[in-house]
């Protein structure tokens, strides 16, 4: 039954004249002026940027009425379709309500226990030959070789088809361009522009997996493409062509960024508390080599990632678009509104998260547990039906990196070092994270 609005309940939501200080403001201390409008404005704050009008909320109990949309108001396709455009077009995070369910059920398939030990077994020797000359690097800046990285290794546990120097680099270049063209300033395909080269980027990736695909079905792998070939729901329904060419294209780029900057952060921590690295490096080489289900043993691993994860989280802004009329935290919200949920923001509460900006570990360990203080305290991944499909693999892949750098090197940072981020679209160092790099 569809939820009756009584708006004379309902407080309005209001918000700044959003103008060039506060874009300032937002882009030199974006948590700063995110608290400045929870403290000035309320939970949920209007806002204007760059011409998009943002209803955004501040807290669990807001993240948990959009994330888990009992009434199924809200649609995450228009609302992540105006940012991404039509690079990412009917990806699984631009469906929403039976057809994205539809669609999710195959797709979990490619994602399965025996499905990620599998691409956990084919990504080792590739890291290891991947990071192997890494100690040669002159002034190594870790963002951009994590970048490198994923990317390759993407080419290998992704789409797994061998491919000349030059395709693989026409196929990345036409993957970074697609990624980028989303933080487009002019949106419209003007010649030259970014978005015009994104939609031509769209066009080479398209063309490169519908060419991919008769023999990929037909000879099958272990990679996610030949996953997605075989992929069958329980009720034995399976992707079209067409389906299995957009999955491909977002897999790439939901996998991508977001890994790359788990990791940048991870890196960026451990070179600042060296401690906490050779913790880590004495429980990788305690442990020695590991297939998937070990790599889940690195205990000390796993909380440095979630608290890299809380301090930097890699999508720092969740939209959707309210469908109806309706209400969050009292809040009158009318339908058409873009509403988002700040994981980075929410991420620093100090009345979940104590002492909000230490990095510590130990916050994440048993006898804390500071992520269960609500279910949705923690939320890196989002939450409820588009909660990330690829939380696991990207956990494991990002341990099985670790494991292997861990081992090989250790790193540092000058004392007093601090990473500045670019916080325009995703948070990525605008440095690239330089590092001394010393083989161990
Ligand atoms: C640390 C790395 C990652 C982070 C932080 C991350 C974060 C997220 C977040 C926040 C969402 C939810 C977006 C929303 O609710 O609108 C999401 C969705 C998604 N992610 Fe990830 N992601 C990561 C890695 C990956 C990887 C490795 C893959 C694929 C191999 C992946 C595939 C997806 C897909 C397909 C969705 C859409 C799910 C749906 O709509 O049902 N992600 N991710």
């Amino acid at each position: 039954m569809t939820e009756v609005i009584d708006r004379t309940e309902l407080r309005e939501v209001t918000g700044p004249v959003f103008g060039l200080p506060h874009l300032l403001r937002l882009r030199r201390d974006p948590l700063g002026h995110a608290h400045w409008l929870n403290e000035t404005y309320g939970s949920v704050v209007r806002l204007k940027v760059l011409g998009t009008e943002m209803h955004m909320t501040t807290g669990p109990a807001a993240a948990e009425a959009l994330f888990v949309n009992r009434e199924k108001v809200f649609a995450s396709g228009p609302a992540w379709s105006h940012f991404i455009g039509p690079f990412f077009n009917r990806g699984l995070m631009l469906l929403d309500f039976d057809e994205h369910l539809h669609h999710r059920r195959i797709m979990q398939q490619a994602f399965s226990n025996e499905a990620l030990h599998r691409y956990h077994a084919m990504l080792v020797p590739h890291i290891r030959e991947g990071i192997a000359g890494w100690g040669e690097v002159e002034k190594p800046r870790l963002h951009r070789m994590f970048k490198e990285l994923t990317l390759d290794l993407a080419l290998e546990t992704f789409v797994g088809v061998e491919l000349d120097r030059a395709q693989q680099k026409r196929i990345n270049s036409a993957f970074i361009d697609a990624v980028r063209s989303g933080t487009s300033i002019i949106r419209k395909p003007v010649p030259g522009g970014g978005w015009a080269r994104g939609l031509a980027a769209r066009k080479v990736l398209e063309e490169f997996f519908y060419g991919a695909l008769p023999a990929k079905r037909r000879d099958g792998g272990d990679d996610l493409f030949a996953q997605l070939c075989v992929a069958k729901s329980e009720d034995g329904d399976e992707f079209s062509d067409t389906d299995i060419v957009n999955h491909m294209i977002f897999l790439l780029m939901a996998a991508h960024d977001t890994t790359t900057i788990t990791m940048t952060s991870m890196a960026h921590q451990l070179a600042r508390h060296p401690d906490w690295q050779q913790r880590c490096r004495e429980e990788s080489i305690a442990a020695g080599d590991l297939d998937y289900d070990g790599g889940l043993g690195l205990t000390t691993l796993d909380r440095v990632m979630k608290e890299s994860l809380r301090l930097c989280a890699p999508v720092p802004s969740i939209p959707r678009i309210a469908t109806r009329d309706t209400s969050i935290d009292g809040y009158f919200i009318p339908s058409g509104a873009m509403v988002s949920v700040s994981p980075y923001q929410n991420h620093f509460l100090p009345e979940i998260w104590p002492n909000p900006e230490a990095f510590d570990p130990d916050r994440f360990a048993e006898d804390r547990h500071e992520d269960k203080v609500h279910r949705l305290a923690f939320e890196p991944f989002g939450g409820g039906v588009h909660k990330c499909i690829g939380m696991y693999f990207a956990g494991m892949q990002v341990r099985a990196i670790f494991h292997e750098l861990l081992r090989s090197y250790q790193w540092s940072v000058p004392a007093g070092y601090e990473m500045p981020l670019d916080m325009v679209a995703l948070p990525v160092p605008r440095d690239g994270l330089p590092v001394t790099l010393e083989r161990l």
